[in-house]
């Protein structure tokens, strides 16, 4: 009977142990369920760092068997019974004191060594023909420009696989942490300073990253997205960027109602356009971008509402130093909000309505859109892809 009771309670026991054990297994196996881990990399900077990891982890699995195992020897191999005498007191052996602290040493130098060596190529400068990437951090936002290509983004950075991107950060205002786990490890970006990172994406796919520094109340809706890119795709993202927002020469001019618009001159892909490429068979339809009469009030309201002083549309020459994120391809975007709801017309009607419900303390005020007007710049800007 006793020995039942003491079995159950043992079950209970490891009951209680063995899910957490399937969790850690779940979590060390499983990107799609925990997507931000570091320990599935898909780059070489991201391999360097595991295996450091691994490396380590192999030398402790090592000494904890090798340390248990005596232990244990010793419990049961020299166990005493109460009626024994006191074992002989010894203090001090000088031959034993070397040798625990010999060995510790040498473990420290073997994990040292690779890990010195990971810190070298790690912040060694790229090498071959990298894509230059400057990031900048804002609360609470990614911008994301290509000088080199002269396209600005935000929240979304576009990379090639197989080739170096290399990023040159920044913030324009406090301390973020720039950190994209499948690839790298964590990078502060300082005012004033320049940090840099580095890494060779391996598998195309989108991938999140986080602001893994506290910067304020939104830290934790500080996210990104990575989108790394087969070589033919990236440079199809790239043609189809600089497509978009390159004023023509006419658009210098003032726009007729005397204000000029962040949109001017930006090529959009109307909503309907590819409706319209199936429908033309059959019936002729007004199905321009600007003949929708929700996307031209949008166009108008961007402007009354002011988002423009805030925003740019622009993503050839776009402005520095603007407050919000750039939308010249918000249309195309996964999130919004800096990673933080899924870009639906719902979610994004409701954040023009109301940001500071969505993202408490975001620079971006409430300005008193109405359900119909939010419905118009949604059309407007789902439009900007
Ligand atoms: Cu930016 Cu935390």
């Amino acid at each position: 009977m006793r020995f039942r009771i003491a079995a159950v309670g043992r079950l209970r026991r490891w009951g209680a142990v063995l899910p957490l054990l399937a969790l850690l297994a779940a979590g060390a196996c499983s990107p799609e369920q925990y997507p931000q881990t570091a320990l599935r990399p898909i780059s070489d900077y991201g391999r360097i760092g595991d295996d450091i990891q691994t490396t380590t982890l192999l030398w402790a699995i090592g000494v904890f068997i090798l340390v248990e195992g005596a232990l244990l020897y010793a419990v049961f191999r020299f166990r005493g019974k109460p009626t024994d005498p006191e074992p002989r007191q010894i203090h001090g052996n000088t031959t034993v004191e070397i040798i625990w602290t010999v060995i510790p040493a040498l473990i420290l130098a073997a994990i040292a060594v690779p890990t010195v060596r990971g810190i070298f190529e790690t912040n060694a400068v790229p090498s071959g023909d990298a894509l230059k990437i400057e990031v900048i951090g804002h609360q609470w936002w990614w911008e994301f420009r290509y000088p080199d290509l002269n396209i600005t983004t935000a929240n979304e950075v576009h990379i090639p696989v197989g080739q170096t991107a290399s990023f040159h950060m920044s913030t324009a205002d406090v301390v973020h942490s720039f950190w994209p786990p499948r690839f790298a490890g964590k990078r502060d970006v300082f005012p004033n300073r320049e940090t840099r990172l580095w890494f060779k994406a391996e598998e195309a796919g989108e991938y999140p990253g986080q602001c893994a520094e506290f910067c304020g109340i939104q830290h934790g809706r500080m996210a990104f997205r990575v989108k790394a890119q087969t070589a033919e795709e990236f440079q199809g993202w790239v043609a189809h960027m600089q497509s978009l927002g390159a004023k023509p020469a006419a658009a210098a001019a003032p726009a007729p109602d005397s204000v000029q618009t962040a949109s001017a001159g930006a090529k959009v892909q109307g909503p309907q356009q590819g409706a319209a490429a199936k429908d033309s068979a059959t019936a002729a339809k007004p199905q321009a971008a600007p003949a929708d009469p929700a996307y031209a009030a949008g166009e108008k309201l961007f402007m009354a509402k002011g988002c423009v002083g805030c925003h740019s549309l622009q993503a050839v020459n776009a402005p520095k130093g603007m407050i919000g994120p750039n939308l010249a391809n918000v249309g195309a975007r996964s999130f919004i909000g800096a990673g933080s709801f899924k870009n639906t017309d719902e979610n994004l009607a409701r954040w023009i309505q109301d940001p500071q419900a969505m993202k408490k303390g975001v620079l971006m005020p409430n300005l008193g859109v109405t359900p119909d007007e939010a419905k118009s710049l949604v059309a407007f800007l789902r439009a900007h892809k």
